[in-house]
């Protein structure tokens, strides 16, 4: 039997960056979620993942966009993270963002930005994987906000 308690403490040895992943849901409202599940799956064709709660709030939206993107969060950008990760439906209000042209709410002054078209969605134990495929890209050299073991960290590159 595994313990869910000691698989989540064994999980978080495995030190991720932090990210917010952003879509317009059905009626055009911007969503957020801060997400450290993401990862590379393939570079020909660019596919990149991440993987959402069942239980989010935000579910829908994600599940029926055909656009969203992963902002990767600078190590300034920490307030962002822990403000995304609340379920609150205003959660854009008083949060500075701009619109790509899919109509995906893009946060400012990020490291990375990974625009993607929904590739395929996994139905995956308590959560679904969603794949994306990257139809553009942009990225900084600023320092990467660090998610480790429970805690935030920065580090120096
Ligand atoms: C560092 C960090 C990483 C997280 N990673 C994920 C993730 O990959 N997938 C996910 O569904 N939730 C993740 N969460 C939790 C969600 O951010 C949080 O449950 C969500 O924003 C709550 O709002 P909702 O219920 O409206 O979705 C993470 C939270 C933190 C602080």
């Amino acid at each position: 039997m595994i313990d869910g308690k000691a698989f989540r403490q064994c999980l978080g040895k495995f030190a991720t960056g932090v990210t917010v992943v952003t879509c317009s849901d059905a009626d055009g409202n911007p969503c957020g979620i801060t997400a450290n599940s993401f990862s590379s799956v393939s570079l020909d064709p660019p596919l990149v993942l991440w993987n959402i709660a069942k239980v989010s709030n935000s579910l829908e939206g994600y599940l029926n966009a055909e656009h969203f993107a992963i902002n990767v969060l600078s190590a300034d950008q920490q307030a962002l993270s822990s403000h995304f990760a609340r379920s609150d439906h205003t959660m854009f209000s008083g949060v500075e963002y701009s619109l790509s042209d899919d109509g995906v709410p893009l946060l400012p002054d990020t490291i990375a930005t990974f625009h993607c078209r929904t590739h395929q969605i996994h139905d995956c134990g308590d959560h679904f994987v969603v794949i994306g495929e990257v139809t553009d890209h942009q990225s900084t050299d600023a320092d990467p906000l660090v998610f480790y073991s429970g805690t935030y960290h920065n580090i120096k590159t």
